[in-house]
């Protein structure tokens, strides 16, 4: 099996990578980070692969040396909080938008012709795609635009099987920065082994920590004032 990973040089990424090489899967790690990349690299069945997800050229072009793939997994992301709504940062959405949101567009683009038939794309979203949350008006606006692609994509791809994967709070350098608790959150290992098992299931969605999202599923039947009010309270 040949495994395409986004964001494969840190966190979640680097863990589906590392799991899927040792599983004897060939695995093409994608990030930016050179370093990171040749380290990657000294595994056994890991291949690395260079480019900025957010540049639809830089993508075809580090990416014409590979013929096909059996499962691409797009996770690279990144996450800013809005700090001051009231003086809203149109650069800071523009980023964290291009970045979750636009980069999965040029991803699909280059990428998709040559999943195999029968194949599986995978596409990292994020449980806080349930609930408005505070401070994520860019962060949450990305990722409900990724699911919404892939449950739209999931109706439209008929050759190849798409699993939406909305991960609860992981331990990563992503969410190192927090400076909030982050309840039930799990390791970047075990949030891989979630996913691996999902993705071999070919499961519409894979959500994780069970405890949490069913938690935040349930909360989304709450009449949305009766949310905003209690959201509203995590902040004070
Ligand atoms: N951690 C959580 O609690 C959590 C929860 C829900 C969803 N998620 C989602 O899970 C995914 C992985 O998150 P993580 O926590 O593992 O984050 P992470 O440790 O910060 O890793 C992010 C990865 O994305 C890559 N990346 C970022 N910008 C890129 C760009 N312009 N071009 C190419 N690659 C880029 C980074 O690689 P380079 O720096 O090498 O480019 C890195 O490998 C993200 O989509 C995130 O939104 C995470």
């Amino acid at each position: 099996m040949i495994t395409l990973i986004t964001g494969a040089t840190s966190g979640i990424g680097e863990q589906l990578a590392i799991k899927y090489a040792e599983q004897g899967d060939t695995v093409i790690a994608c990030g930016r980070n050179k370093d990171k990349l040749a380290e990657l690299a000294k595994h056994t069945n890991i291949q690395s692969c260079q480019f900025d997800a957010t540049d639809l050229q830089d993508i075809k072009q580090s990416t014409i040396g590979f013929a096909e793939f059996d499962r691409v997994i797009l996770n690279a992301g990144n996450c800013e909080y809005v700090d001051d709504a009231r003086n809203f940062d149109s650069a800071l959405f523009e980023r964290v938008i291009t970045v979750n949101l636009l980069a999965m567009g040029y991803c699909l683009e280059a990428l998709l012709p040559k999943i195999k038939t029968g194949g599986q794309l995978v596409l990292v979203s994020s449980s806080v795609t349930y609930l408005p949350l505070p401070r994520s008006e860019a962060y949450g606006a990305s990722k409900a635009g990724v699911s919404y692609l892939a449950k739209s994509l999931a109706i439209d791809l008929n050759d190849v099987d798409v699993t939406l994967v909305h991960p609860g709070f992981v331990k990563t350098p992503l969410t190192n920065k927090n400076d909030f608790p982050m309840p039930m959150a799990v390791s970047a290992s075990d949030a891989a082994n979630y996913m691996i098992k999902g993705i071999h299931n070919r499961k519409k969605e894979v959500h994780f920590p069970y405890r949490f999202t069913l938690i935040l599923k349930a909360l989304r039947i709450l009449p949305l004032p009766l949310w905003l009010k209690i959201a509203k309270g995590l902040t004070r």
